[in-house]
């Protein structure tokens, strides 16, 4: 156990906010679904049981529906917007939510989870089991159009304010959305944030979705904003294998599991573009993004292979100093402070190195998590990081990035 090791336990720890985790004080002070999942990851490599209560809390929040909600707000917090007063959603689950999700990556890491210690873990995997199928059924009931999986509001896909969601967010006219005061901007530097006019929109989404009361059928009837993702798409197939393999040990049938990985093998091949990139679709008009995005590159983790995607990783590695990039670089919208349009994610290298490796380019995903594990010994364990010189962004002692330390960079 290293230094950097036990700083990162140390961060775990110092999130924990009794059975969650939050992704980090201030900026981020409820439980967040993903960051949540990739906890429980981090937790698994020295207290498996602390990981199996954060994915327990975790699926405590799921409505009736099946969904699973991107923030439970477990406790009141004035110290972020937008709180349970604007999403609106009281009686929809048995925790106070949010009311959409978030890429779900919890079943391959309760899979993770269990394999830290397969006996103990049975009962735990096995009690788990049923909501994260019903979760995955709800996806495939709702958020799915020809195999690909959409996202309904930026949030969703957790890359907010990638350029991926320009011509969807440039369709809406925020109109009524009224005065409202943002509380990120005063944890964080406003250049490493989404802009007013991201906020705008992304409010109005919520507000939208308060007055239709969260139904899914109202919803759906007419969608400002509906992008096929490849973040979603690729992380759900990736998910589905891995709840095929949990049946699998339950002895519990798959047969339903095999027809979302076929349908959804089916969709993400839809989401290559004529350059043979994956990218988004904004579904109300058709069009590709065009965009080379962090997201692009998680074809593999889904167990799809691209000689295309692999030209573009070699040269990303030679494009900017530190890789990935969330955007790419020498694009007109790329920007190396501002979240989603640019900065590295810690959490997608990581799903793409595991991809990489799995799908037997061993080199690459070793030069990758080097790489990553390079920009966290010397920057810290930052929400991301700037690909050109490296500096930490965002919020500071982050919960996944001390996770993928932990389980994978490290
Ligand atoms: C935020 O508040 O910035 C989050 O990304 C929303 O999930």
């Amino acid at each position: 156990v290293t230094a950097l090791d036990q700083q990162a336990r140390k961060i775990l720890r110092g999130n924990d906010r009794g059975g969650y985790t939050v992704p980090t004080d201030g900026l981020y002070p409820y439980q967040w679904n993903w960051d949540s999942a990739f906890a429980a990851w981090g937790f698994a490599q020295f207290d498996v049981e602390r990981a199996w209560a954060e994915l327990e809390t975790l699926v405590s929040g799921q409505w009736s529906n099946g969904m699973i909600p991107h923030i439970l707000f477990h406790k009141p917090d004035p110290g972020y917007f937008p709180g349970p007063d604007v999403w609106g959603t009281e009686g929809k689950g048995p925790v106070l939510s949010s009311g959409i999700t978030q890429p779900p990556v919890a079943a391959t890491f309760a899979l993770a989870t269990h394999e830290a210690d397969p006996e103990a873990g049975l009962p735990r995997l096995r009690a788990l089991y049923p909501k994260l199928r019903d979760w995955h059924r709800w996806f495939m009931t709702w958020r799915c159009e020809d195999g690909m999986i959409f996202v309904t509001h930026p949030w969703e896909a957790g890359r907010d304010n990638c350029p991926d969601w320009d011509t969807a967010m440039a369709a809406i006219d925020p109109v009524g959305v009224g005065e409202y005061t943002r509380r990120d901007t005063s944890h964080v530097d406003p250049a490493m944030r989404p802009t007013k006019e991201d906020y705008d929109r992304y409010i109005w989404l919520v507000q939208r979705g308060k007055r239709l009361g969260w139904d899914d059928a109202a919803m759906a009837d007419d969608m400002p904003f509906k992008v096929a993702d490849p973040t979603m798409t690729f992380i759900l197939l990736r998910a589905c294998r891995d709840l095929g393999r949990m049946a699998d040990l339950l002895g519990e049938d798959r047969a339903e599991i095999d027809g979302w990985i076929d349908r959804l093998t089916e969709g993400a091949g839809r989401l290559r573009n004529g350059k043979g990139v994956f990218d988004a679709i904004n579904l109300n008009t058709g069009a590709h993004s065009g965009h080379l995005s962090c997201a692009s590159y998680l074809c593999w983790y889904a167990g799809i292979e691209s000689e295309d995607m692999l030209a573009c990783l070699d040269k990303a590695f030679e494009d900017t100093p530190y890789t990935i990039p969330s955007h790419a670089f020498g694009t007109e919208e790329f920007n190396p402070k501002r979240y989603w349009r640019g900065p590295i994610w810690g959490i997608l290298n990581t799903l793409t190195g595991i991809g990489l490796a799995e799908m037997g380019h061993e080199d690459r995903a070793a030069r990758l998590r080097r790489a990553t594990a390079d920009l966290i010994a010397e920057h810290g364990f930052a929400e991301y990081f700037d690909p050109l010189t490296g500096e930490p962004a965002g919020g500071g002692t982050f919960t996944w990035t001390a996770a993928i330390w932990l389980a994978w960079a490290s």
